[in-house]
């Protein structure tokens, strides 16, 4: 596997498989890689002709200063992990190399409340930071197909917003999450829980999936009600928002009427992580 550390070097390393318009899969990241991410590099290489990772730590996606200097980096493990999942090519970006001189070139882009809602709201900045990056990788690496994971629900929304409203080629492939045994959605963040807090962390996971069961039957605030409670019954756990929505809009569901597409999505600090889940529901 190719580790490259400059745009220029990526787009010369790429030429030749563009030349012959061979299928580029490319799998953005911000490294501390788990078994979520190496899910969508082994679909990348199954379905494409060369694979490329990113493992870049934006610091204009983090709303939260502490939150930036606490995530996991480890640059050597997430090289061997792509390595042996097939990766052809890691591109690892230096501050520098991103945003020559601290310039960030903004690309604004209307997504209506899309982007101000749940993870919007709360991470204040967060999405206009994701945008920005990831357009940038996009014009970097001009990527066949590319893969996010369901984890990130809002996200995957926004970057397929981003697309239409650019009118980019790429092929924007969402995945489902990824789960440890206990049923808790794989994050690079789980490693900042403590052992107790991990034993217990599978919790969001089981209320949400409550919900599911208990679907239609219950009136949609009534759900919300109930699973902001139960979460919350052990007070380590505090629910920053549990909302029932629609899966295209993501606009929040205030009866369940005719809607058959909706989704479940939660943001909740388990000590002082910040934890994000989701289940698609059916009625
Ligand atoms: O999902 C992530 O890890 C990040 O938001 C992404 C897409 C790599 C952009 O920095």
């Amino acid at each position: 596997m190719k580790e490259i550390t400059t745009i220029k070097e990526v787009k010369q390393w790429l030429k030749p498989y563009l030349k012959k318009n061979l299928r580029i899969g490319f799998v953005p990241t911000m490294g501390a890689l788990h078994e979520g991410h190496l899910r969508l590099v082994r679909q990348s290489t199954a379905e494409n002709n060369i694979t490329v990772c990113s493992v870049f730590v934006n610091p204009i996606q983090f709303n939260n200063q502490e939150d930036l200097s606490k995530y996991p980096r480890n640059l050597s493990q997430d090289a061997n992990l792509l390595r042996k999942s097939g990766c052809d090519m890691m591109f690892c970006p230096g501050l520098e190399e991103m945003y020559p001189g601290g310039r960030i070139d903004n690309v604004e882009l209307e997504f209506g409340l899309l982007d101000k809602i749940m993870e919007g709201k709360f991470r204040p900045g967060h999405f206009r930071g994701v945008v920005i990056v990831v357009n940038k990788l996009f014009n970097i690496i001009s990527p066949t197909n590319a893969y996010f994971g369901k984890k990130d629900y809002q996200q995957l929304m926004v970057i397929n917003r981003m697309k239409e409203a650019l009118g980019l080629a790429v092929n924007i492939i969402a995945c489902e999450t990824v789960r440890e045994n206990d049923g808790l959605a794989m994050s690079s963040r789980n490693l900042r829980l403590t052992i107790g807090e991990r034993q217990v962390a599978r919790k969001i996971f089981e209320v949400l999936y409550k919900v599911r069961e208990k679907g239609t039957k219950t009136p949609v605030w009534e759900l919300r009600e109930w699973a902001i409670k139960k979460i919350q019954e052990d007070s380590r756990f505090r629910v920053e928002y549990f909302e029932i929505a629609d899966r295209e809009t993501l606009m929040p569901i205030e009866s369940w009427g005719q809607k058959t597409q909706a989704i479940a999505l939660a943001a909740v600090y388990l000590g002082d992580v910040r934890l994000i889940d989701n289940v698609e529901l059916f009625s």
